[in-house]
């Protein structure tokens, strides 16, 4: 079905890999053997995972960064390609949620969205295609959502934020696919973390973590695109994208978020 082969990867850079899909995917990618820098803010957690990883015989270093700090997030990663030997694959994970309808959103709910969803995510697969182009190789993953495909209420500047991530690693895909870069687009749909566990709605296919780690790790494996999951739900999503704005208008005001 998948034309290309299987990619294998030495050293890897995560953000967000402090809890939830990052911290999942860090485990699985260590478990192959892939030195695994691990990022986020919060270093305890990053470097309990890293020990996990290390007793287990993996190897693993803590880089704690704030995402939405763009001089600081191009210093790490320049730092990690040069100290690893070169990034192979850099995925760009950490995320911030928020589910609420628009007359009830302030500004300083929207604000930190744009800063870690958008620039931060921007900033993070930039960085990554200043040392990759002139290798003429790497892997860039950015994990933006199904939530990406439609403007859905009360996903405030969420959908957009994603919206805004999966249209940049759509460009940059068209750009560098003859420089040897593989741009994967990983799109969950509900995943049970602490992201989705403020949620009061039923989540239509939530799925366990480490479920959509492995169903992310295989798409990017293969140098999927896209990686959207769960089927029912990458379905739906589809059907929402290809509706005529008229029939999207009605369709959105029962979707139940
Ligand atoms: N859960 C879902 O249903 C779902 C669905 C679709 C897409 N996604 C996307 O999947 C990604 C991971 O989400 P998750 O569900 O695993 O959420 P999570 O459990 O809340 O984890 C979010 C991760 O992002 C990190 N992070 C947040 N702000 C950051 C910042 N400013 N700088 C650096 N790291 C930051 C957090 O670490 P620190 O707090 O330590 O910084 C944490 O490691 C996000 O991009 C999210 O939008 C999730």
């Amino acid at each position: 079905m998948y034309s290309r082969p299987v990619l294998s990867f030495q050293h890897a850079f995560i953000t967000g890999a402090s809890a939830g899909i990052g911290r999942s995917l860090a485990r699985l990618i260590a478990a192959r053997g892939t030195r695994v820098v691990l990022s986020a803010r919060r270093e305890p957690e990053l470097q309990a995972l890293a020990e996990e990883i290390r007793r287990a015989g993996g190897t693993a270093d803590v880089c704690p960064l704030d995402v939405a700090d763009v001089a600081a997030t191009q210093q790490a990663i320049a730092q990690w390609d040069k100290e690893t030997g070169g990034l192979d694959l850099v995925i760009a994970n950490a995320g911030v949620g928020i589910t609420r309808p628009a007359h009830k959103l302030a500004w300083s709910d929207i604000e930190p969205v744009l800063r870690v969803n958008v620039i931060g995510a921007f900033a993070t697969v930039h960085a990554a295609v200043q040392h990759m182009v002139p290798r003429g190789h790497g892997t860039i993953v950015g994990v933006s959502s199904l939530a990406s495909m439609r403007g859905l209420p009360n996903s405030g500047a969420y959908a957009a934020s994603k919206a805004a991530f999966a249209t940049f690693l759509e460009t940059l895909r068209a750009d560098l696919q003859r420089k040897g870069i593989t741009i994967v687009d990983v799109r969950p749909g509900f995943v049970d973390t602490a992201m989705t566990q403020p949620n009061k709605f039923k989540m239509p296919f939530l799925m366990h973590v480490d479920d959509a780690a492995k169903a992310a790790l295989r798409g990017i494996d293969r140098g999927q695109a896209v990686v959207a999951f769960p089927w029912q739900l990458a379905n739906a999503m589809s059907l929402a994208e290809g509706m005529p704005d008229r029939l999207w208008r009605t369709v959105a005001t029962k979707v139940k978020m």
